[in-house]
């Protein structure tokens, strides 16, 4: 994946081998090579495969919605609105979708992580399709997506189609939340969405440091509030944290050794006791399992489903036997519940 590379910034690797042209490329090269792929609007987002490796990523979707330009959308260069829809029991969903195609200046490159602002990876798109098949999961539930990038697409589908209580979407980059704004709005949702740039490391502080004052018995009568955990600049006055969330929705975010504890800890922190995280992801070499372990080390019970639809299984079986771009390790994403332990009281 492009961003795993910038995400590593760290890794001492210098030299790696491209199995496109079998050419060795510094990890400068490299990291300018995805950057300028994503200057360049490119429909073939770059995947880094394994720590030494570089490919491009040619498997996109698993076809489970349908996607449809929108003729009569606003035109501009920058951008592309899309109409996603599915038929479920005889029943028509649509979402309109911004997919952002823009040159990104060089400080959203280099200032926070774009994979979200590439494309709608396979995670958000079985996840919001799960949604959909499982609608009652979100029913009148305080719904949180984390990571959601430049779509939220799980998160948006959630508040059109499942009825819950209360829908926030957030993300780290500021650009994929300016996006998501205008899909929320698009679909006439802006009065009951919302939408936040947050970012885990600064989440993951805010409410430990909150628990550490309930510790101390300052509590807030309606639960946890958090002020100012979030991005800067215009969310920073209204990033409030009101209360916890029953559902929490994550995609394909689980690759960031760096973010790991933070991503854990976020979610940790903003589900309710009796609350359901349901993170998607593909195996990534050992990223998943990683997660799952940091995720039971700190309090939750964590269960993981290969299985969790019938059609996305039959599509996976039909794409390992017939596409040679299909690699399972990188593309198939498995599903994790987390709830958390239930604590007895103490004697
Ligand atoms: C691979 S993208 C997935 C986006 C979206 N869920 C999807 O599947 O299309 C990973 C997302 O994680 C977000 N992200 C990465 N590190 C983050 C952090 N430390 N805090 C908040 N978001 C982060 C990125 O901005 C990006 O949108």
């Amino acid at each position: 994946m492009s961003e795993e590379i910038v995400a590593r910034r760290g890794t001492p690797t210098s030299e790696i081998l491209d199995e496109n042209g079998g050419r060795k490329r510094s990890t400068a090269q490299r990291r300018w090579r995805i950057l300028a792929k994503a200057l360049t609007g490119s429909q073939e987002p770059i995947t880094a495969d394994r720590d030494d490796q570089v490919s491009v990523r040619r498997f996109t979707s698993f076809d489970l919605l349908e996607i449809d330009r929108l003729e009569n959308a606003p035109d501009d260069p920058d951008y592309g609105w899309h109409e996603y829809s599915a038929i479920l029991e005889n029943k028509p969903f649509s979402v309109q979708i911004r997919r952002i195609k823009k040159s990104f200046t060089a400080n959203e490159l280099i200032g926070f992580n774009n994979t979200g602002n590439v494309c709608v990876w396979p995670s958000e798109e079985c996840l919001a399709y799960y949604l959909l098949k499982n609608r009652e999961i979100c029913r009148e539930r305080r719904v949180l997506e984390l990571g959601g990038g430049m779509s939220c697409l799980a998160g948006v589908i959630a508040a059109k189609y499942c009825d819950p209580s209360g829908v926030t979407v957030t993300d780290g980059n500021v650009t994929s939340v300016d996006n998501v704004r205008c899909i929320v709005a698009r679909n006439g949702m802006a009065d009951f969405v919302q939408c936040r740039v947050v970012q885990w490391a600064k989440a993951a502080t805010a409410l430990r440091r909150a628990t550490q004052a309930r510790a101390f018995g300052h509590t807030h009568p309606n639960g946890l509030r958090v002020k100012s955990w979030t991005g800067s600049g215009n969310d920073v006055a209204n990033n409030v944290l009101e209360s916890l969330y029953d559902v929490i929705l994550c995609a394909d975010c689980l690759f960031f050794d760096e973010a790991r504890s933070d991503l854990v800890e976020t979610i940790y922190g903003c589900l309710a006791n009796d609350g359901l995280a349901l993170v998607m992801a593909p195996r990534r070499g050992s990223t998943f399992q990683k997660f799952a372990e940091a995720a039971v080390k700190r309090g939750f019970i964590a269960r993981q489903i290969d299985r969790y639809d019938g059609k996305i299984w039959s599509r996976h079986l039909e794409l390992l036997e017939r596409s040679q771009e299909y690699c399972p390790d990188l593309h198939y994403p498995i599903l994790l519940e987390l709830t958390k332990q239930k604590r007895t009281p103490p004697g």
